[in-house]
């Protein structure tokens, strides 16, 4: 029994281990990809641009893929074609990571209750 725990522990640590490092991956591509000139260096939008600080991963890593193969549902989106034209798989899986986990300072003020879910009607 305590053989179990050690090794259920053993894999809990692990597995918190390993999402840190996917999302620490995904803030390196964020940045290194330039998302951030759009999508502002919080992920919390600027202009015209979306926030995608918090919102739903599957919906992020389903527009990134659509993205990539090229289809965009507006004019606008179609400026993201290129820019997840070179991202892979585990790219998007690390980038939503981050961006659906995405906390920092000043974030971190806020009460979890104001998180946004859902598609965000786009
Ligand atoms: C040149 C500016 C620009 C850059 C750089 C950029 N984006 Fe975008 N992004 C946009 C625009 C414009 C849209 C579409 C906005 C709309 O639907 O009106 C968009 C939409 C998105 C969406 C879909 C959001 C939604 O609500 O539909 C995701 C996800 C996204 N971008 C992720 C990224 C990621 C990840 C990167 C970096 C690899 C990136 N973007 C780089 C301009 C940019």
């Amino acid at each position: 029994m305590r053989f179990f725990l050690l090794i259920l522990f053993a894999a809990v640590a692990f597995a918190a281990q390993e999402s840190d490092e996917t999302y620490e991956r995904g803030k390196t591509l964020y940045f290194q990809n330039g998302c951030n000139n759009c999508h502002g260096s919080r992920a919390e939008g600027t202009g015209n641009y979306p926030s995608l600080a918090n919102r739903a991963q599957g919906f992020l890593a389903y527009k990134l893929q659509t993205f990539r193969k090229g289809v965009a549902d507006t004019p606008m989106q179609e400026m993201m074609i290129g820019f997840a034209a070179a991202l892979s798989d585990e790219d998007i899986e690390a980038i939503t990571t981050f961006l659906h986990d995405f906390h920092d300072a000043q974030t971190e003020r806020y009460d979890p209750a104001f998180q946004q879910w859902g598609d965000g009607g786009s």
